[in-house]
């Protein structure tokens, strides 16, 4: 385990602390830090919390050299039942006293996402260490209060119209401080003309002409029966006039949205949706995985693709726009794009907003005449592939407010499995 990156002066109230340090040293070098793990195991109380007041609300306390501030409750790691205490009366928020001979005041920044540990001591919540959150962080915490990594997010319960979608994780001891279910919302975008070619499939004559090879060939996800396996030599290859038949209108919308749940096999590299026209070949828009043709940081990027939309239009030339995401480490993903006004691109991974670019050189062009192929020369499971006419419905694709839960069902199951 790395040492943990604290805020620099941290480093100097731990030497000063008693209760948490192994008996003084005063010898910088041989000085020890100690870790985000110790601190989750030692402190009482340790929860996120967000920063969000002025300069001036830092409060000095008397006397000694320090200061008190307040956070917002974001979520807690550990002493939920203390947690709930000071938060009743206090808006969501607990006041915590800064570590000893520090200048916090000039480190937290505002707003901004924290752990926070501590004890309490008198009724007072007295902070012994503070670090950013972080995901890298948070599993720390969790990891240290016996917990495994998260499993995937499971399938959103339904394709449009809201649902919920949960992953879970399992407590490695006897019991565990904290919850074993996350939840969030869903699809939460009407599912008025919304498109789902792959769900097209199952039935009618129409579905299995489009699947190359003939669907039967086609394989399940053995982990995630609702999942296609896409190999180098199967695609599938939809008209837009039969797509869009049923909106009335034959050719892709001019503002839209995709909303993909992927994940890339071995590396692959190949395409994951390309809408191209018919009549002229160089006129398309794709989703790409190409190699990375530069490596800045040249070890770890230079085994994985990189993910890019292209436009080309044979009139003007291509546009490329790069999607900054590791997508190619082997879990599942939320991609969803949107595009408006012709030349709007807006990218959303794992319900975050990534980037929005605009397409400098031409506006957006698809001929009526264009196909929609997905999957060509690509390695991956394929969940969804939805397409809506509203650019709107790619932020909509999942939130990023995760709510816990604690799934005794779960927790007994594995228990009386185990005895
Ligand atoms: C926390 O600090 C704020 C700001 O000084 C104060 O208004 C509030 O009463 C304090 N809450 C508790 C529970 O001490
Ligand atoms: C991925 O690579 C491994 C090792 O080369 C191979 O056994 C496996 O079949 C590949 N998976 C797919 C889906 O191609
Ligand atoms: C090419 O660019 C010109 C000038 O910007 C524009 O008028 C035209 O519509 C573009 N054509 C395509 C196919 O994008
Ligand atoms: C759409 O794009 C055009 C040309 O780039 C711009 O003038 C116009 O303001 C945009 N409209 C909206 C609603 O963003």
């Amino acid at each position: 385990m790395p040492p943990t990156k604290l805020i620099p002066s941290i480093v100097l109230t731990l030497t000063s602390c008693t209760v948490f340090c192994s008996p003084l040293d005063t010898t910088e070098s041989t000085q020890r830090e100690v870790s985000i793990e110790e601190h989750a195991t030692s402190c009482e109380i340790v929860f996120r919390g967000n920063t969000f007041l002025r300069e001036n609300d830092f409060l000095r306390r008397s006397r000694e050299e320090q200061m008190m501030t307040y956070f917002r409750v974001v979520n807690t790691y550990k002493g939920a039942d203390a947690i709930d205490d000071l938060i009743a009366n206090n808006m969501g928020c607990i006041n915590v006293t800064l570590p000893r001979l520090d200048n916090y005041k000039s480190n937290l920044k505002i707003p901004k996402e924290y752990i926070i540990f501590c004890n309490l001591e008198n009724g007072e919540v007295n902070a012994v260490v503070i670090v950013e959150w972080t995901e890298n962080n948070d599993l720390r915490v969790w990891s240290a209060l016996g917990w495994s990594s998260w499993g995937e997010w499971l399938s959103c319960s339904v394709s449009c119209g809201g649902g919920i979608q949960q992953r879970s994780r399992r407590c490695r001891r006897k019991n565990c401080h904290g919850f074993n279910v996350e939840q969030r919302h869903c699809n939460i975008f009407s599912c008025e003309n919304i498109i789902n070619p792959l769900s097209k499939d199952r039935n009618g004559r129409e579905g299995h002409k489009s699947f190359h090879p003939p669907m039967e060939k086609w394989e399940r996800v053995p982990d995630r029966l609702s999942a296609w396996r896409l190999h180098p030599d199967s695609y599938i290859w939809l008209p837009a006039k039969e797509i869009f038949q049923q909106n009335g209108n034959q050719a892709f919308p001019k503002d839209f949205s995709v909303l993909l749940t992927v994940r890339i096999i071995n590396c692959s590299l190949g395409t994951i949706f390309s809408v191209r026209s018919r009549s002229r070949q160089d006129t398309y828009l794709s989703l790409e995985l190409t190699s990375q043709t530069t490596s800045l940081d040249s070890v770890e990027s230079e085994k994985s693709g990189e993910l890019k939309l292209i436009h080309a239009s044979s009139l003007n030339g291509t546009d490329v726009v790069r999607i900054p995401a590791n997508l190619d480490d082997g879990h599942w993903h939320q991609l969803a794009l949107s595009i408006r006004n012709e030349s709007v691109i807006e990218v959303y991974v794992d319900c975050v907003w990534l980037k929005t670019e605009i397409l400098r050189f031409h506006s957006l062009h698809l001929p009526d005449d264009s196909d929609l192929i997905i999957g060509y020369l690509f390695t991956g499971d394929l969940e969804q592939l939805s397409i809506l006419p509203d650019p709107k419905a790619a932020k909509l694709q999942c939130e990023d407010i995760r709510i816990p839960i604690t799934d005794f069902q779960e927790i007994f199951n594995r228990f009386s499995s185990k005895n």
